[in-house]
């Protein structure tokens, strides 16, 4: 992805492997400022998910595969390192997908390092795949609504829902993006924003309760990320996916589901299985650490919502693009 960094633009990814440490974007701390942290080893790469200085469902599965590397260059037992990692995060699919490649990456006497980096890698190829199927839905002159980050900074690099945006800005179409805000994280405001501004993305940041209005007004297609997919092609992602489905129903726009094939749960039947993780409330009620609640009023925050696949026009993956009846085709 584009940085600014030093008054220069470089290109740089969500995470890597560098001088035996795993490192990452801070991404709690953008756009205000880019701050790259590294960490030694495996407890703390899970911990950097868990307080989500690394987020969004590939990216943390590329973090899972430098905790399993690390643990290995430090001699830990696998499994115990294993359930560590697994124990960061609930929800994404791409975490128990990457921790499994590893353990039988490793375990087949492969070099750690060499695995999670073709980890990594292997994601953002999959990641221009799906920018180059997805390009084809984008026409000039569209206004394209997404939710939450599903761009480089939830991938490695290049994006789920951004990267058939990427992509058709490179084959020179003109395209406007509506970016709902996504309490209480912000991770549309503060990380889709900051992503399509440097890449020179025409946006504008709205209230996630604005979304419907906005559609009201002619939105064409809305593409969102996943964190887990069931078989039934019910999705979990980022609280607030559902409601915006449910409106796009109403006003007949299409809504797609861009995500890599490690994202799908083919065991998980539907999306009531799926769990859902609760998240503190103090995300909701503080803001810097300052209570902006009534006191004593608590809160809910579920970090995620479940949209059934009836509602998803087609699934962008890297296989191509799939209606919800065709998802059983691309089962690994
Ligand atoms: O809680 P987060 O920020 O990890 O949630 C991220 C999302 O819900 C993304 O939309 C999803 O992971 C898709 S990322 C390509």
């Amino acid at each position: 992805m584009k940085a600014e960094i030093g008054g220069e633009i470089k290109n740089i990814r969500a995470i890597w492997f560098e001088n035996g440490k795993t490192v990452m974007i801070d991404q709690r701390k953008l756009p205000g400022e880019l701050v790259i942290c590294s960490f030694g080893d495996c407890a703390s790469v899970a911990e950097a998910i868990r307080n989500m200085t690394t987020r969004g469902a590939p990216s943390i599965g590329a973090a899972a595969a430098y905790a399993m590397c690390m643990a290995s260059l430090n001699g830990e037992d696998l499994d115990k390192a294993a359930e560590t990692v697994r124990n960061a995060r609930p929800t994404a699919n791409d975490l128990f997908y990457a921790v499994d490649f590893m353990l039988s990456e490793l375990r087949a006497g492969k070099d750690p390092v060499e695995s999670a980096d073709r980890y990594a890698q292997i994601t953002v190829d999959k990641c221009r795949l799906i920018g180059k199927y997805g390009a084809g839905l984008i026409k000039n002159g569209m206004k394209i609504m997404t939710h939450c980050n599903a761009g480089a900074l939830a991938t490695v690099d290049v994006g789920t829902a951004l990267a058939p945006m990427r992509q058709a800005r490179d084959d020179g179409k003109d395209f406007f993006v509506y970016v709902s805000e996504t309490r209480p994280r912000l991770q549309g405001m503060q990380l889709t924003a900051w992503e399509l501004g440097q890449e020179g993305i025409s946006h504008r940041i709205i209230p996630d309760g604005a979304s419907a209005y906005y559609m009201s007004k002619g939105v064409d297609m809305i593409i969102t990320g996943a964190d887990r997919i069931a078989s039934n092609g019910d999705f979990a992602n980022k609280i607030g996916t559902f409601d915006k489905a449910i409106a796009a129903k109403y006003f007949g726009i299409p809504f797609y589901v861009a995500a890599p094939v490690s994202t799908f749960d083919f065991g998980t039947p539907s999306g009531d299985k799926i769990v859902i993780e609760e998240r503190s409330e103090t995300e909701v009620t503080e803001m810097n650490g300052r209570l902006i609640a009534p006191e004593g009023s608590h809160a809910l925050n579920p970090a995620f919502d479940v949209t059934p696949a009836s509602l998803v026009t087609g699934f962008i993956t890297e296989k191509g693009i799939l209606k919800p009846g065709e998802i059983q085709t691309v089962k690994e």
